[in-house]
C-alpha cells in the first residue's frame, strides 16, 4: 500500500515494526569516521597507476571511489535535484507508481522486501531497469518532466563509465581488458534511487542493513551533503563520507566469484540521522541472466582450485531473492568443498 511510503509524510515518533533488536542495531558510536576508501583518479595519466590502486582497492577493500570519471558535474547536479524533487511529490502522484512486488521493473516502494520482512528500513525506493534504455523509459516516471530525459542520458553514460571500470578491473586481474566485458554477457543495468527521510530514533534502525550487492559492480551516487554508507572492514563499520562529484565502486557477488575469491564483494550499509534527509542513486551492472559465472583459467592455477561452482545469474539472482538481506553472503552458498587457497599476499 503507497501509505507505506516513508516520503508521503512527517515522523515525530518511530513506528514500532522499525526498530531493530539490540544485538542488532548500528551502534552509530563505534563508526569510525574517516574511511580512507581509495580514491582513484581516471584523469591521471599513466594507466599502470591506475590499475595498480584499483588492484589493491579491490583486494583490500571491495570499494573505491573515482573522480575526473567524464560524467559532468552539471548532469550529476541534475540528477540528484530531480531526485528530491520526485520525493517531495504529492502523495497522490507517487501512489501511481507504488508496488511492492519485487518483480516489477519500474516501481516506487519503501524498505527491502516489505511482503517478507518483520522489520523495516528508513528508505523509500524507486527502481527502475535501464537497459536497454528505449524499452524501459516509456514506463518511468514522467513527473518530474525531465525525468526522463536526465535520467537517460545518466544511465547511458553509467554504462559506459561500469564498462571502462571493467575494463581496468580485468587488466588489474591479469587478464586481457575485454575480459570481463565479454563473459558478462549484454549486461543488464538497473537502478535504486534511494531516499532516506529524516528519521526521529536512527540508532534503532537502518536505511538498509548491511548486505552485498548481488550483481557485477555497482556505481553508486551519493548525496554530496550527508553521509550515510559505511562499509565493513577488519571487524568495524567505517564512513563513506561523500566527496563532491565522486562516485562510489564496489564490487558485487559476481566479481568475488568470476575473480575466484581474490576480489571482495564487502558488506555495506546505509545509515540515517535525525537532522537531513539523504538521497543516492545506486546504479547497478549484472551479467546477461543466462551466462555462466565462472573463474577463468588464470585464477585457478598455481594451486588455487575454483572457491565457488559454476551457476547462471539466473540461479543466483532467485537465491538471492528467497533470503533476507542481513543473512550470510549468498556466495556462501556456492561454494565448492576444498582446501583453502592461501591468501595473495598484501601490497
Ligand atoms: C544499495 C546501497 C547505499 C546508499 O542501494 O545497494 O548499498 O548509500 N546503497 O544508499
Ligand atoms: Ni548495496
Amino acid at each position: 500500500m503507497a501509505d507505506m511510503l516513508l516520503s508521503i509524510g512527517e515522523h515525530d515518533t518511530m513506528p514500532r515494526n522499525y526498530v531493530r533488536p539490540e544485538n542488532e542495531r548500528p551502534h552509530l558510536d563505534n563508526v569510525i569516521a574517516d574511511a580512507n576508501i581509495p580514491v582513484v583518479d581516471f584523469g591521471a595519466s599513466d594507466k599502470s597507476q591506475i590499475i595498480s590502486q584499483i588492484e589493491k582497492a579491490c583486494r583490500l577493500y571491495g570499494f573505491f571511489q573515482v573522480v575526473n570519471h567524464g560524467i559532468a558535474a552539471e548532469l550529476i547536479k541534475k540528477v540528484l535535484a530531480i531526485t528530491l524533487e520526485f520525493f517531495r511529490l504529492p502523495p497522490e502522484e507517487k501512489a501511481k507508481l507504488y508496488s511492492d512486488d519485487p518483480t516489477k521493473k519500474i516501481r516506487l516502494s519503501t524498505s527491502f522486501n516489505v511482503r517478507k520482512e518483520t522489520v523495516h528500513n528508513w528508505r523509500d525506493y524507486l527502481r527502475l531497469h535501464c537497459y536497454p534504455l528505449e524499452e524501459f523509459v516509456p514506463d518511468w516516471p514522467s513527473n518530474p518532466s525531465s525525468f526522463k530525459d536526465v535520467f537517460g542520458s545518466y544511465c547511458k553514460q553509467v554504462r559506459q563509465l561500469g564498462f571502462r571500470i571493467l575494463g581496468i578491473i580485468s587488466l588489474s586481474l591479469g587478464l586481457e581488458e575485454a575480459y570481463l566485458g565479454r563473459v558478462l554477457g549484454e549486461q543488464e543495468q538497473h537502478m535504486a534511487v534511494n531516499y532516506y527521510p529524516k528519521c526521529p530514533e536512527p540508532e534503532l534502525t537502518y536505511g538498509l542493513p548491511a548486505h552485498t550487492d548481488p550483481n557485477a559492480l555497482t556505481i553508486l551516487l551519493q548525496d554530496p551533503y550527508v553521509s550515510g554508507l559505511q562499509v565493513h572492514k577488519d571487524g568495524k563499520w567505517i564512513a563513506v563520507d561523500p566527496k563532491p562529484n565522486a562516485f562510489v565502486i564496489n564490487i558485487g557477488d559476481q566479481l568475488q566469484a568470476l575473480s575466484n575469491g581474490r576480489y571482495k564483494s564487502v558488506w555495506h550499509r546505509a545509515v540515517v540521522n535525525s537532522n537531513k534527509e539523504r538521497m543516492s542513486v545506486a546504479s547497478f551492472l549484472c551479467p546477461c541472466n543466462s551466462v555462466l559465472i565462472s573463474p577463468p583459467e588464470k585464477l585457478i592455477a598455481d594451486g588455487c582450485p575454483a572457491v565457488y561452482r559454476s551457476y547462471t545469474y539466473d540461479e543466483y539472482y532467485q537465491k538471492f531473492w528467497s533470503r533476507n538481506l542481513d543473512q550470510e553472503h549468498c556466495l556462501e552458498l556456492f561454494k565448492r568443498d576444498r582446501e583453502t587457497c592461501p591468501d595473495s599476499p598484501s601490497l
